[in-house]
């Protein structure tokens, strides 16, 4: 009777980003030309928990490069940061005969991949999140194209803007993390940035727009983070009841920014981690995530990638100030 053939488990997990599907179908061919077997696990963990397992071949990861969201479909499980939770999706990976597992989420799938790697599972992390906030990689699959939504989005308030002088408070993802406002407020000329890390008064807003507009700019963009220290809706009605020189309009760009078609810096970087993962497995290392570090794909320990917490670049934030002059 021929050996069976070792088989690797793929779930996306957490809030999907784009470029994941480029990640699937990585996994998914690099096993297959490996002469590996591959079940991809439905619904992130809750899936792993319930048993929603499907066979992958070639074709089932066929016209999804180009694809937002995931495949997979994904969830952020309560169950499985139980336990017994843990203990049940180890069971049904048992049952189906899962060797090991590639986990392609984010911050708290990582948490997920290291709990499985403590009881034995041999698991690897890919990071993928808009929000950039795993430590241990550069950059985490989906955020470029994030990215660029958001400054495409932008872009388009400030004609508006420009044309009726106003100013525009714009708010981007990251409950935990600044890193896409900062990067917005440079790549879109902002005035203002507020961010989760660095707290900052309404009214610390109000005397920069207002500078701004005594400088003679003909509108003010102010980038808000989702998890900043002001909520949107309270810093438009607070800039709205003072006299800064311009009339404030807001807009919220919310899940917008998760979706859409991945780029090709995002396709790239997906096929890249995709295949080195696998590849990983191969050579027997796990409990590890991949990373981008320089311009390789390394392997990080997930202890680390949960134990560190990265930080927004204070080099960046400052130059929000600088640049926007
Ligand atoms: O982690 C990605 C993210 O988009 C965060 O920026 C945001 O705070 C959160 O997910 C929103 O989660 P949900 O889609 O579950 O509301």
């Amino acid at each position: 009777m021929p050996d069976k053939k070792f088989t690797i488990g793929v779930l996306t997990s957490g809030g999907d980003a784009p470029g994941m599907n480029a990640a699937i179908r990585a996994v998914v061919r690099t096993s297959l030309s490996n002469n590996m077997d591959v079940i991809g696990i439905q619904n992130g963990y809750e899936g792993l928990i319930n048993g929603e397992f499907r066979n992958m071949n070639e074709r089932s990861v066929g016209g999804i490069l180009q694809r937002g969201g995931t495949v997979l479909l994904t969830s952020r499980s309560k169950r499985f940061m139980e336990p017994s939770g843990q203990r049940d999706a180890i069971r049904k990976m048992n049952e189906a005969g899962i060797n090991a597992l590639i986990v392609i989420g984010g911050e708290g799938s990582m948490n997920g991949a290291y709990a499985l790697s403590q009881q034995g599972v041999k698991v690897i992390g890919i990071p993928g999140s808009i929000d950039n906030d795993i430590w241990g990689t550069n950059i985490a699959i989906g955020t470029d194209t994030a990215m660029n939504t958001i400054m495409e989005a932008v872009d388009k308030l400030r004609d508006t803007a420009s044309s009726h002088q106003r100013a525009f408070l714009i708010e981007t993802m990251g409950r935990n993390s600044g890193y896409l406002a900062v990067m917005a407020a440079i790549v879109c000329g902002a005035e203002v940035a507020l961010i989760p890390e660095v707290p900052i008064t309404a009214d610390e807003v109000a005397v920069a727009v207002e500078e701004a507009y005594k400088r003679g700019k003909t509108h003010a963009i102010i980038i808000n983070a989702e998890g900043s220290s002001i909520r949107t809706i309270d810093l438009a009605e607070k800039l709205d009841n003072m006299d800064v020189g311009f009339k404030t309009r807001m807009t919220i760009l919310g899940h917008i920014q998760r979706g859409g078609s991945p780029t090709a810096y995002d396709r790239l970087l997906a096929s890249r981690m995709g295949l080195k993962a696998v590849e990983a497995l191969m050579e027997g290392k796990h409990g590890v995530m991949t990373g981008l570090k320089g311009k390789g794909v390394d392997f990080i320990p997930l202890l680390d990638v949960i134990s560190n917490k990265r930080q927004v670049s204070m080099e960046y934030y400052h130059m929000t100030k600088v640049l926007a002059r």
